[in-house]
């Protein structure tokens, strides 16, 4: 397994002054921490300038959504040719804000998956249950249809250069509750497991599973804990550097 992951998406944050703001004080947080691999997810918009900003360090740079075709008349889509020739290196797909707003599926998480692929960016597929799901007991039954179907046709090959998170609908955004750091450990444990059936044992701890789901500066050290917990994914509590820096401090006392 490579560095633990920390990162973060900014859904729909931050202009682009503001965006180079962030960047500039992120780069002298990845120097303090170089022990961790961090990433960005910004909105499109930012992109460009970031990239400038991050060429020359070890920030992985992302985008939240594409489309699967190299072009076309899809009016308002972004293409993955267009996000390779930006430099980018991953590509987030199948978040819940997605999935419940934008009519993403698990089948158009596929297609992109493999059209991510194909142009050499890294898919960050998003996988999760949400309440009813939960309640009803069929959890570990709905991940394994989200990732089996996102994982379709994707060889051992390829396979190693997705990245899992695993975000339970519920505990997302400001109305979301954070999962017990021992629930998101047996479900992230479940996921590898499901990995290594789908593919091989090799293969499955190849690929990193980061949680994702209000994590913040009280819970972040007991999910890194976690068995099978190879990164975070943080929304809000990342947003402002001061709090990503105190997460990444905690994380590396304890
Ligand atoms: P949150 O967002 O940390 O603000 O809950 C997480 C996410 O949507 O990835």
């Amino acid at each position: 397994m490579e560095k633990f992951l920390l990162g973060t998406n900014w859904k729909m944050h931050k202009t682009e002054t503001e965006a180079i703001g962030y960047t500039k004080k992120l780069i002298e947080l990845v120097n303090d921490y170089s022990m961790y691999q961090f990433f960005i997810i910004p909105p499109y918009t930012d992109l460009k300038e970031i990239k400038k900003l991050t060429d020359t360090s070890n920030i992985f740079l992302g985008a939240q959504n594409m489309h699967w075709q190299d072009e076309g008349a899809f009016t308002g889509e972004i293409s993955p040719v267009m996000l390779h020739e930006l430099g980018i290196d991953l590509i987030e797909l199948g978040h819940s804000e997605r999935r419940q707003y934008y009519n993403e599926t698990d089948f158009t998480v596929n297609y992109k998956v493999l059209a991510g692929i194909k142009h050499g960016l890294k898919p960050l597929i998003c996988i999760g249950e949400n309440i009813n799901e939960k309640e009803w007991g069929v959890t570990n039954e709905t991940l394994a249809k989200q990732l089996k179907i996102a994982l379709k046709d994707v060889n051992k090959k390829d396979v190693v250069n997705t990245l899992i998170a695993y975000e339970p609908v519920w505990a997302i955004g400001e109305n979301g509750i954070p999962a017990k750091p021992s629930y998101a450990g047996e479900v992230h444990t479940f996921i590898r497991k499901l990995l290594t059936r789908m593919y091989d044992e090799n293969i499955a701890k190849d690929i990193p599973i980061l949680y994702g789901g209000s994590v913040n500066i009280d819970n972040a050290v007991s999910l890194k804990n976690q068995p099978n917990v190879d990164g975070l994914f943080i929304g809000r509590s990342a947003w402002n550097i001061e709090t990503f820096r105190i997460i990444a401090k905690r994380i590396t006392e304890k």
